[in-house]
């Protein structure tokens, strides 16, 4: 690798394109590997069809990223001044692309869940991130190399050479742990090296004249925290109910050099699920009871076993997963994924082990993708964060963040009501009289009085200073605050996903297709329309079925131009997954060709009703085998 010099305090930038860094960064991204499978199980990939044969990748980070910058999908951020690492652009392509995987989880969490959206200022007051813990706690490890002045992740560095848990050791550990290793940069042996704290947050100010610190919002969570009263008051003061925000947050990442995998400025798509903290079943639990989800416990990770496919019933009666809530959206989430094309043998749930998880979180996954570059990529995480962060929001505040349940029957409570004597108390007890009122309305006396400290001495309050009665009322409910359970995807990276999963090369007819297998849904172009030549006519009804398709809310796209072969081989790159050929014979019998991507089978169809017929097999409604 070329080596670079950086200046002291200058980050090393690499382009998410660069391919000199990518034999360095194959390396880095050891890091993030856990529990790795055998690689033979994913690679090569075989597409069952006789005459096809699948081509054995390998560079596949660098094919998708060629085409994803070719084609549209993912360019680097303002390249024209030298792009910056940790920021990209999403191209027309990949802009439709990320809007239909927003609107597949929008299907899931808004129409299936019922959760309404919201949407919340990406910059943020500094109490919401001190309340919240990121101004104190949200940083990393970072040390420089001596050598080539790299910034560095120190835990990475630890982790990379067999450390476990690196990320929750201190600065002086890591320190000693990782001078006897060599710097993933330039390879020199790092040495003496210190390594302190590098919060992520970004921070700015609000307003003329720097008076009020803010942060770019390094999760959206935040926002529906400080809503909650309002939240509740919306949803009728009941619970559970959850609140869904789909948009960007920031994190300076340290060195941001795994492409979309770790970005500065990426797109969270998160639930809060607010719940009582004593009613931890999911009213719908039925729905994912029996369904499968490969599980990668605490205990398997423990004894280095790989993931078993469990039910959630069973997981939850086991005790694997913590309550039905967490079971149900780890289910949810496996669900989404897969319908969005990522590869379900290539997905799996790992459990945080006890030293990665936070102290509040009672149960904790992370929905994990393998990648042939990156191994296996943390893309969703699943949490029941307590009432953690409610609670840190009404310290902060002052503010009240619980909800008031009823019970369905109002409760008799008896109480102990002690009314002091004051005229006794005064003449005894003078100056300390209130006091000693006060003391005693907080306490039950016993059948000799009692003893309480004022002003830093014992008083003995004795039984003739005071009446007690008891009482019966009758109470309503009572205040709760309730728990959290919060699934948070990472739309970047499920986007990165599901291109590897569904980028396949294979021989046709002596000739190599490239061919992007998205599900229909998701595809940033959903039938192309080509007209055989461009003349006598065929351009003319071609429009017309645009138009048609269009009309009928399908993302239409029109090509003319080259040979019929290279036109369906460009829309199979960019994964459309159906084409629509104008012939001679469509002049004659008003029929079309219809082709299907991944079998690359035709049917002749009817150009009546064509843009209709599409919309169906974009939804799932009908399939083209039964066409
Ligand atoms: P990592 O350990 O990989 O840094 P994390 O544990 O910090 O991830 P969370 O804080 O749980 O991630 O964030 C929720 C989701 O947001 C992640 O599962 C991931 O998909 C996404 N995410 C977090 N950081 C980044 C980033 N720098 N770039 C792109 N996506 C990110
Ligand atoms: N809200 C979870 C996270 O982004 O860390």
């Amino acid at each position: 690798m070329q080596l670079k010099r950086f200046k002291p305090g200058m980050l090393p930038d690499y382009g998410l394109f660069n391919c000199d860094r990518l034999s360095a960064v194959r390396e880095e991204v050891q890091y993030s590997l856990r529990c790795l499978p055998s690689p033979e199980s994913f690679l090569p990939r075989v597409y069952n069809r006789n005459r096809n044969t699948v081509i054995a990748m390998s560079d596949i980070y660098e094919k998708i990223m060629d085409l994803a910058k070719r084609r549209g999908f993912i360019w680097p951020t303002s390249e024209c001044y030298g792009s910056v690492a940790g920021f990209i652009d999403y191209g027309p392509l990949g802009s439709m692309m990320k809007r239909n995987i927003e609107n597949a989880w929008r299907k899931f969490y808004i129409i299936q869940e019922g959760y309404y959206e919201i949407e919340c200022p990406i910059i943020g007051q500094e109490d919401i991130f001190i309340a919240s813990g990121h101004v104190k706690g949200f940083s990393d490890k970072m040390c420089q190399c001596p050598s080539c002045r790299e910034f560095l992740r120190a835990d990475h560095i630890a982790e990379a050479h067999g450390v476990t848990g690196a990320s929750v050791l201190g600065t002086e550990d890591l320190a000693r742990l990782i001078c006897s290793l060599p710097c993933p940069a330039c390879e020199e042996v790092l040495g003496p090296v210190e390594v302190f704290n590098f919060n992520l947050m970004f921070q700015t100010a609000i307003g003329p004249g720097s008076q009020r610190r803010g942060y770019l919002r390094p999760e959206t969570a935040q926002g529906m925290f400080t809503d909650f009263q309002r939240l509740l008051r919306f949803y009728r003061d009941r619970l559970p109910f959850g609140a869904v925000q789909i948009g960007k947050s920031f994190r300076n990442e340290i060195s941001p050099r795994q492409g979309m995998i770790r970005l500065r400025e990426f797109t969270q798509a998160e639930a809060e699920i607010f719940v009582h903290p004593g009613e931890k079943d999911h009213p719908a639990f039925s729905r994912y009871e029996g369904y499968f989800v490969p599980l990668l416990s605490i205990t398997r990770q423990e004894e280095d076993l790989p993931p078993v496919n469990c039910t959630m019933g069973e997981a939850v009666r086991e005790g694997t997963i913590a309550n039905q809530y967490v079971a149900y959206y780890l289910a949810l989430t496996h669900q989404l994924l897969v319908s969005i094309g990522v590869n379900p043998d290539k997905l799996r749930f790992r459990q945080h082990l006890p030293d990665e998880r936070a102290h509040y979180a009672e149960d904790c996954w992370d929905a994990e993708v393998f990648s042939d570059r990156f191994g296996w990529v943390e893309t969703v995480g699943i949490a029941d964060r307590t009432d953690y962060d409610l609670r840190a929001h009404e310290r902060q505040s002052g503010e009240r963040f619980s909800a008031f349940i009823p019970y369905d029957i109002p409760r008799k409570e008896s109480r102990i009501r002690v009314t002091p004597d004051m005229g006794a108390l005064g003449p005894r007890f003078r100056g300390e009289a209130r006091a000693v009122a006060e003391a005693l309305c907080a306490s039950i006396p016993g059948p000799d009085g009692l003893t309480v400290t004022i002003g830093g001495k014992p008083v003995h309050i004795t039984p003739d200073l005071y009446t007690v009665k008891e009482e019966i009322s009758e109470v309503p409910g009572t205040d709760v605050v309730p728990h959290v359970i919060e699934p948070s995807y990472g739309i970047d990276r499920m986007i990165y996903a599901v291109l590897e999963h569904s980028y396949f090369e294979e021989m046709v007819d002596g000739e190599e297709r490239r061919v992007l297998r998205l599900p229909p849904g998701i595809a940033p172009v959903q039938v192309a329309v080509l007209p055989l030549m461009n003349r006598d006519g065929l351009p003319e009804i071609a429009r017309e079925i645009v138009d048609g398709a269009r009309e009928e809310g399908v993302i239409a796209e029109y090509d003319d131009s080259g040979a019929i072969g290279r036109r369906y081989r460009r829309q199979d790159e960019v994964g459309t997954p159906f084409a629509i050929t104008v012939d001679y014979e469509t002049r004659e019998d008003r029929t079309v060709t219809l082709r299907d991507r991944d079998s690359m089978r035709q049917v002749r169809v009817p150009v009546e009703g064509i843009g209709s017929l599409i919309r169906s097999l974009v939804e799932g409604r009908l399939s083209f085998a039964g066409l």
